[in-house]
């Protein structure tokens, strides 16, 4: 092994979505770049992303798709590489691909085609990859120095794309806060997000209806989701929960509307003229088992023409928002992506560059911007590893 140290003009931590895409931009500017990865492949999380498929960007992402102690700062990078410059992309590698719901895109065959348009682009532009390099120590004099098990690394610009806590088996660390740390930069509160959430231990209010579906509106802190809910056997999840579990705090209710678009006083009204009970109703809406398990514990076992005005005012509140408190939620092991990281306050919105520390960038999910589910954590990703590619 050398002893004498290798130059780069850009080094970049992390080979994933973030990354790679500055690495690819300071690329053709001409920059020579190294990025550094410890895991023994790129991109593990692109590969398992969108259940193999990678929801690669959203057509409709904008900054209020964004969650942010600063919801601004991402405006600009979000303008400067929009989803479309994303698509385009895709097409040049000839990639087949298709809208799946809101704006959310999905490759019509494998998340690895993203990989491949990465490398390919990467290639072309001389950057180099290193697996399984492992830094021990940075250090910043005139240029940055880097201690990895393969030698050691200087370099002018040091781009940190590590991403955040989500997945640790994908070989996710807390390596960027840490560096954060080092050079003096604030970092806000960080958290699971996109996260499944789980009931107290011992509830057995609902009994198992793990694999049920029923679609709701979620609400809570003044934000809502018309999507899914999903049953599992530790509590719920799906789109609705997961979009939801990124405003909602430790040990809050959520609230339910089981009967979006409709209002549940007047559905009960009109059912009154129907000699059934509430489940007989509730099943023409809802799967059977949900219905039969839901009435149960919250609806009066009387026909509809039975119930007193008290009765159908407190159905049709609980039908309309049934208030569900989480006391925690499946955690990093299952949340999608870390909500907080570096406070956007110490970096540049324009070249995602720490204000204090000249030559080092922060992107991708390290930094405190989070995206909704759908696509919009990637695009975060594309457009702030593209910023800083033009500056590194
Ligand atoms: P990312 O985590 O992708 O990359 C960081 C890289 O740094 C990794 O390769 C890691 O190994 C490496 N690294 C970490 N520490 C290091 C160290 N000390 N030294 C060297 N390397 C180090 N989003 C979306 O928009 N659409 C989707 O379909 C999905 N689907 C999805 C599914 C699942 C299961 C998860 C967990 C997440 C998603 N996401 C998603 C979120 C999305 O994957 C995520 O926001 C981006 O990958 C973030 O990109 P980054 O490049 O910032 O980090």
């Amino acid at each position: 092994m050398s002893t004498e140290p290798e130059f780069r003009d850009v080094i970049v931590l992390g080979a994933g979505a973030a990354g790679l895409m500055c690495a690819i931009q300071a690329g053709k500017r001409g920059r020579r770049v190294t990025v550094i990865e410890h895991n023994d492949r790129v991109g593990k999380k692109i590969t398992i992303s969108g259940g193999g498929r990678c929801n690669f960007t959203n057509l409709n992402a904008g900054p209020g798709n964004y969650l942010s102690r600063q919801p601004d700062f991402c405006k600009s990078a979000l303008a400067r590489f929009t989803p479309w410059d994303f698509v385009a992309l895709v097409e040049k590698h000839g990639i087949a691909y298709h809208e799946k719901k809101l704006g959310q895109q999905f490759c019509d065959s494998s998340s690895r085609e993203i990989i491949n348009l990465l490398l390919t682009e990467c290639e072309q532009v001389g950057v180099e990859i290193r697996l399984n390099c492992r830094v021990n120590e940075v250090r910043k004099a005139d240029r940055f120095s880097l201690a990895t098990n393969t030698g050691t690394l200087e370099c002018h610009s040091l781009v940190i794309a590590t991403g955040g806590l989500s997945f640790p088996k994908l070989g996710a660390t807390d390596f960027g806060y840490r560096l954060a740390r080092q050079f003096g930069l604030p970092l806000t509160e960080i958290r699971p997000g996109l996260v499944p959430l789980t009931f107290a231990s011992g509830d057995s209010r609902l009994g198992d209806l793990s694999g049920v579906s029923v679609p709701v509106v979620a609400r809570s802190n003044g934000t809502s989701f018309e999507e899914n809910l999903l049953f599992t056997h530790r509590g719920v999840s799906g789109p609705a929960v997961l979009q939801i579990s990124s405003f909602w705090r430790e040990g809050e209710a959520v609230a339910f509307d089981l009967l979006p678009g409709r209002q549940a006083a007047q559905v009960l009204a009109e059912a009154r003229r129907e000699s059934i009970e509430p489940e007989a109703l509730l099943s023409r809406f809802w799967p059977r088992r949900f219905a039969e398990t839901w009435c149960a514990r919250y609806a009066p076992a009387k026909k509809l023409p039975h119930l007193n005005a008290h009765e159908l005012k407190d159905l049709a509140s609980a039908l309309n928002a049934w208030p569900v408190t989480f006391p925690g939620t499946e955690g990093y092991a299952k949340a999608e992506v870390t909500l907080g990281g570096v406070d956007t306050a110490a970096l540049s919105s324009k070249t995602m560059e720490a204000r204090q520390v000249p030559g080092l960038f922060f992107i991708g999910e390290v930094v405190d911007v989070t995206g909704w589910l759908g696509g919009y954590n990637f695009q975060w990703a594309w457009a702030s590893g593209n910023a800083a590619g033009q500056f590194v």
